[in-house]
């Protein structure tokens, strides 16, 4: 996610905020910026210097040269989410007449209707991000106090933001507001600091304020003022820090790949952000319907855990749109004989965006003439600038390897889609529809839920750390999550384990059961328990123990596995996005206690752009 760092006092902000925003480099970012302070002078009114480059870090000091020490300043580093990776897209945004300065992370959803009204009363906007609206709602609002501005504008927005504020008018002060992406104060002698993470500051203080959700913030370089959104006064304890900066680069967590487990929920969170209107998924901002409409088939093409991402999306369109849907391998896809017919759509799914045979097969189909529609977490990439048209997970950046919020995400996305192609595709009962979509707004606790059983799931791998081989069952999309969750626990862990229908075991596979091989279950379709326990039955028969991933109300059905891990009730359509987790969690732990390296396991690599 995006880096804020800023600083009043009575330093210099220029270099406390490029070595904070260094300090947050690790987490990836595409453009960084800047705005300082320049009081009177003989030569000129007081102004901000506002300085934005595409790129590194180290591009935007090129530009800002050898500028004055200021003491007021707010900086940035960009992962873009609204609009390609550009200087005009960087932040700080300004408003029309350059004395308001903001940097935001985090979604304003409501930012298009806004952008709209605005233009009408004379606002000119230079750039295509949601962040721009909430500078020039603040000017609308600014009449002598940048505090009552930016409270008013916060009445008029919605979604997840952590903004941060200042003006050539009150270069006394730095005013930050929270809603659901993180923000903390650092606490100095004689200056005070505002940043999204605490290794922006590590280094120049110990003392920290952790901001909430709906918290306010008025900096001075003395004095710290936190309330909510309404003005009432907020008490605050002192976080003492004693992390060194591997760890909180971390969050605290010991892994990257642990911490972005635990960021699930915030991302599906930003994921479902904006495309849900009056209780119904809204793509149309896509501009698509007319072939979304007329869809003959759906080719979903994509590579390692995207590619299971797919195998969900599959079944969830064809369920609900009542499209044929093939999902394939993008390296095996590009080299068949693909049977196109006009009207096809291909949807590729890419975390990153540059896979070399997704974005080869995505060339394949455009050749054909085919559509591409792009589910990517990677503004700008390749496959978003080749696709037509793009839908953004909004996960955030990821840096483990071993992939868990980016395909939970893409799971979001899928089955958004799968809706909205339902709904206006007519193909599905309305009321059902919306059901569904009410229950995808709850998918952020129901994973926060599961992720309390950590313990139980470490203690697990912690009984069975020594196994060599494994196999993961599953029918239908517990199947498909089977796969996924067979990836995870090969790929950071090195224990051999194998995806497999349940129900095709019988024909090969039984033969390498015995009591030294855990099969982990997957139990959440209610309509297919019978059968799965079927298969359990089997394997139990080998010798074998099972580990059943099942949900609350399934319970009983699968008392005859030797352990058992629960899940909330959820539709069994969107289980997948609650039973995967338990998978990575317990594939983490797995991973730790043999000693592997969970962040950067042996032979793999993030992004492969080689065929
Ligand atoms: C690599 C990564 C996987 C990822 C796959 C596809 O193998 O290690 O985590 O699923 O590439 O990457 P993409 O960026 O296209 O989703």
């Amino acid at each position: 996610m995006c880096g804020i760092m800023g600083y009043i006092g009575k330093g210099n902000a220029i270099p406390v905020i490029v070595d904070g925003l260094a300090r947050l480099e690790y987490r990836g970012y595409d453009s960084a910026g800047i705005a300082v302070y320049r009081p009177d002078n003989d030569a000129s009114e007081a102004y901000l210097q506002v300085t934005k480059k595409k790129g590194r870090l180290a591009d935007m000091v090129d530009a800002l040269g050898d500028a004055p020490a200021s003491q007021l300043g707010i900086g940035h580093t960009r992962w873009a989410t609204h609009g390609v990776p550009s200087d005009k897209n960087a932040h700080p945004h300004t408003d029309c007449s350059g004395n308001i300065a903001l940097i935001h992370n985090g979604i304003i959803e409501n930012y298009a209707p806004l952008r709209k009204q605005l233009m009408l009363e004379g606002h000119d906007f230079v750039s295509e991000t949601d962040t721009e609206v909430m500078v020039h709602l603040i000017e609308k609002y600014y009449e002598d106090s940048l505090e009552e501005a930016v409270r008013k504008a916060l009445g008029a927005v919605y979604g997840s933001f952590a903004i941060v504020v200042i003006s050539a008018q009150e270069p006394d002060k730095i005013i930050a507001a929270k809603k659901a992406s993180p923000m903390i104060v650092g606490l100095g002698e004689g200056e005070n600091y505002l940043a999204s993470d605490i290794p922006a500051i590590l280094g120049r203080t110990k003392k920290v304020y952790i901001i909430e959700d709906n918290e306010f913030v008025i900096l001075t370089a003395d004095s710290v003022t936190i309330s909510d959104f309404e003005g009432n006064p907020v008490e605050k304890e002192i976080f003492e820090v004693t992390w060194d900066l591997e760890l909180a680069e971390k969050g605290g967590f010991e892994h990257f790949m642990l911490k972005e487990i635990h960021e699930q929920p915030e991302a599906i969170r930003k994921t479902i952000a904006g495309r849900i209107n009056d209780g119904m998924v809204d793509f149309a901002d896509l501009d698509f319907n007319d072939v979304l409409k007329k869809i003959n088939k759906i080719f979903i093409v994509a590579c390692g855990t995207a590619y299971h991402a797919g195998l969900v999306g599959r079944l969830a369109i064809e369920k609900l749109a009542g499209i044929p849907v093939e999902t394939d391998i993008a390296s095996e896809f590009r080299y068949r004989k693909v049977l196109w017919q006009p009207d096809d759509l291909m949807i590729v799914i890419s975390q990153s965006g540059e896979t070399a045979d997704t974005l080869a097969a995505l060339r394949e189909a455009k050749s054909h003439g085919i559509k591409v529609l792009a589910v990517t977490n990677v503004v700008g990439s390749a496959v978003a600038r080749e696709a037509d048209r793009v839908i953004y997970t909004h996960a955030g950046p990821e840096i483990a390897v071993a992939s868990t919020k980016a395909y939970s995400t893409q799971l979001v996305v899928m089955y958004l889609l799968a809706i909205y192609m339902a709904n206006i595709r007519q193909s599905y009962d309305q009321d059902k529809l919306k059901g569904l979509t009410h229950e995808m707004c709850y998918l952020d606790t129901m994973v926060e839920q599961v992720l309390k059983e950590n313990d139980a799931l470490k203690a697990l791998a912690g009984k069975y750390r020594d196994v060599q081989d494994t196999f993961f069952l599953g029918r239908g999309l517990d199947y498909a999550v089977a796969m996924e969750g067979a990836l995870k626990l090969k790929e950071i862990s090195y224990v051999h384990a194998e995806a497999y229908a349940a129900g095709e075991l019988k024909h090969g596979p039984l033969a390498l059961i015995h009591q030294d091989v855990p099969v982990l279950a997957l139990i959440t379709q209610d309509k297919l328990v019978d059968k799965s326990m079927s298969n359990i039955k089997e394997v139990k028969a080998r010798g074998a123990v099972v580990i059943a991933i099942c949900k609350e109300n399934l319970q009983e059905s699968c008392q005859e596995c030797d352990e058992q891990i629960l899940l909330p009730r959820v539709n069994p359509l969107l289980a997948p996005i609650i039973s995967v987790v338990p998978l990575q969690v317990f594939s983490y732990y797995m991973a730790l206690y043999r000693g592997a390296d969970v962040d950067k396991p042996r032979n793999l690599a993030k992004s492969v752009t080689v065929e």
